[in-house]
């Protein structure tokens, strides 16, 4: 059988183009985001509809997150492989931030990871075999101005990532994130031109990355290649943070 593999925030942007390459390999894809896109229709509808799932769940709902990874084992058997994906960022001073806006970047980034985390572990526990890739940022590491909750998240990721591969190691379970720099999806569609351009000028290839900069080091770390690899963040960038 396949390997499964369950992406969340897979309905676009990074996620999407995560869930279309895993697909196109021969995996069984599941996702959710909140809301359905056009893509998710397409794919289920698709010659491998019967390798892919997509439900609409909320991430920051916890009850929810585990119905729905229930739901995978019952139909697929199994969790080979979990990619945090799913975000959310929210620009704006942190000294102007509101309490709503902050439980809400918590709620989503890291407890939801959190949730999606505990509940997919359960059934690698019982296989003694597992990948976990987090989707972290290189804001985490380095910074940006206004992105202050947004930065804290994704800090904590790689602090998962490193925790949690102390823990599940002996189970055969890596654990490793992936840092991405400033991708052109949605997310990024409110830097104004002159961030953009600056962006562009500091990155020493030139040019923002694209979903498909990433899909290929998923590959790897979901491979057999990176039987010794865990508790690592991999910074895909253009160089931007060198
Ligand atoms: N774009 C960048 O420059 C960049 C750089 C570094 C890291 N990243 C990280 O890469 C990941 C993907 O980002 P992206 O650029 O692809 O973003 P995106 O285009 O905004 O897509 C985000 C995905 O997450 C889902 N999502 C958001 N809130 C959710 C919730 N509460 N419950 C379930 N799903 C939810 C969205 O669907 P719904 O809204 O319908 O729920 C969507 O499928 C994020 O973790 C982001 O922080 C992005």
């Amino acid at each position: 059988m396949s390997r499964v593999v369950v992406v969340s925030g897979g309905s676009r942007g990074l996620g999407e183009a995560i869930v279309r390459h895993l697909l196109k390999q021969g995996d069984t894809v599941c996702t959710f985001s909140r809301s359905r896109t056009p893509a998710m229709d397409e794919l289920e509808a698709g010659e491998n509809g019967e390798r892919f799932l997509f439900e609409s769940v909320d991430i920051a709902d916890s009850d929810a997150v585990r119905a729905y990874v229930k739901q995978v084992v019952k139909r697929y058997g199994k969790v080979d492989c979990l990619i945090n994906n799913a975000g959310i960022a929210r620009d704006g001073l942190l000294a102007m931030q509101s309490d709503a806006e902050i439980d809400l970047l918590l709620g989503v980034n890291l407890k939801g990871t959190l949730s999606l985390s505990r509940a997919c572990i359960r059934p690698m526990l019982r296989a003694k075999k597992g990948r976990i890739i987090q989707i972290s940022s290189i804001i985490g590491q380095r910074g940006y101005r206004g992105l202050a909750t947004y930065a804290a998240t994704k800090a904590a990721m790689d602090g998962l990532t490193r925790s949690l591969a102390r823990e599940l190691g002996e189970r055969n379970i890596t654990v490793n994130s992936i840092a991405p720099g400033y991708l052109d999806t949605e997310m990024s569609h409110g830097l104004d031109d002159n961030q953009r351009g600056q962006i562009i000028r500091r990155t020493p290839l030139g040019r923002l990355g694209t979903p498909a900069d990433i899909v290929g080091l998923i590959d790897y770390l979901l491979s057999p290649a990176a039987d010794f690899v865990t508790g690592q963040t991999v910074v895909v960038d253009g160089g931007i943070t060198v």
